[in-house]
């Protein structure tokens, strides 16, 4: 069965009424208040959420979409969901959690782009365009509407965003000093062969949660070269600390993730669970799990079972 497909934007909205107002000047129709809860899942690929509405039946909605500060498509499965309860019971126990976002949606209809007027829980106030793309039909007709709308409803580009409000959420929550740490430790890396510098930054369980940051360090006989996170280690398990609560990984490009090698080292000091933050310049662009990154590791206790 193929998605279908929605050409979106999103901007922040600083002013909802004058943006419902003109929204209404555009011929959009207003269809109401409704209140929306998003659970996200940990997936390996595109992204899997479970949304409940007050008074509609629950949805599980499984999507694709690459995330840049335009108009941009969303490839998208609807499921529907008798028990929302157990699906998100089910889905958490062999997936994972991802944030929660709740919102307040005012749904405008214009044609076929629904106009969404959020209100999002901790992220305040958005305008989104979404518009359904009818089977078979090239795009050209949705942006050109979406184009339209867009300069009807003033979003500007210093106010268009390219993420989704998950993403968003997870970096309102993010922990800043190890943010702050990885970015540090980043303007720090010696790679003069790369010129791709790495910052790690790893937050020991032990020693009241101390910080701990390392940088990549690159050798003529490249072979020789350390990762970030490794120097990292090496700093936590100098300063006596051996189990590690917490780790931000940053770099310059589009989703920096810990090489293999430095996947199983982690292993060693830190759980499935332990949180990965994965950075870039501005700041976490996703949380992960290090068992989500590191599935089926081998670890010490295979050996014990061995013997
Ligand atoms: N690098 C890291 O520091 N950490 C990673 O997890 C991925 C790769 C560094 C090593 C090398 O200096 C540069 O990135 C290019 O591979």
């Amino acid at each position: 069965m193929q998605p279908a497909r929605n050409v979106e934007l999103k901007a922040r909205d600083r002013d909802p009424a004058a943006t419902f107002a003109a929204a209404l000047t555009a011929g959009a129709r207003d269809a109401g208040v409704l209140h929306q809860r998003d659970t996200y899942f940990a997936v390996p690929h595109g992204r899997l959420k479970l949304r409940e509405e007050a008074g509609a039946p629950a949805q599980l909605i499984a999507y694709d979409r690459t995330d840049t500060a335009s108009a941009r498509t969303s490839a998208y499965h609807l499921v529907a969901v008798p028990d929302p309860p157990a699906l998100i019971a089910a889905l958490t126990a062999t997936h994972g959690a991802g944030p929660v976002v709740q919102k307040t949606r005012r749904l405008l209809l214009r044609e076929n782009v629904r106009i969404h007027l959020d209100a999002v829980t901790g992220l305040g106030d958005w305008v989104e365009l979404e518009a359904v793309v009818p089977e078979g039909a090239d795009l050209a007709d949705e942006h050109a509407k979406v184009a339209r709308l867009r300069e009807a409803l003033g979003m500007d580009d210093a106010q268009v965003v390219a993420e989704g409000y998950a993403q968003l959420l997870t970096r309102a929550a993010a922990p800043q000093d190890l943010v702050e740490a990885a970015r540090l430790a980043m303007g720090r890396a010696h790679v003069p062969y790369s010129h791709f510098p790495v910052g790690a930054a790893l937050r020991a369980e032990d020693n009241d949660g101390a910080v701990f940051l390392g940088a990549n360090v690159e050798n003529s006989a490249y072979p020789q070269t350390q990762c970030a996170e490794v120097s990292a280690i090496g700093a936590l398990v100098s300063a006596g600390c051996r189990r590690v609560a917490e780790v931000a990984v940053m770099a310059d490009t589009p989703l920096i993730t810990p090489c293999g090698g430095c996947r199983q080292r982690l292993a060693e000091l830190a759980g499935p669970g332990t949180p990965v933050h994965l950075c870039g310049p501005e700041g976490v662009r996703r949380t992960v799990t290090l068992g989500y990154l590191l599935p089926l590791s081998f670890d010490a206790a295979a050996m014990d079972r061995a013997r």
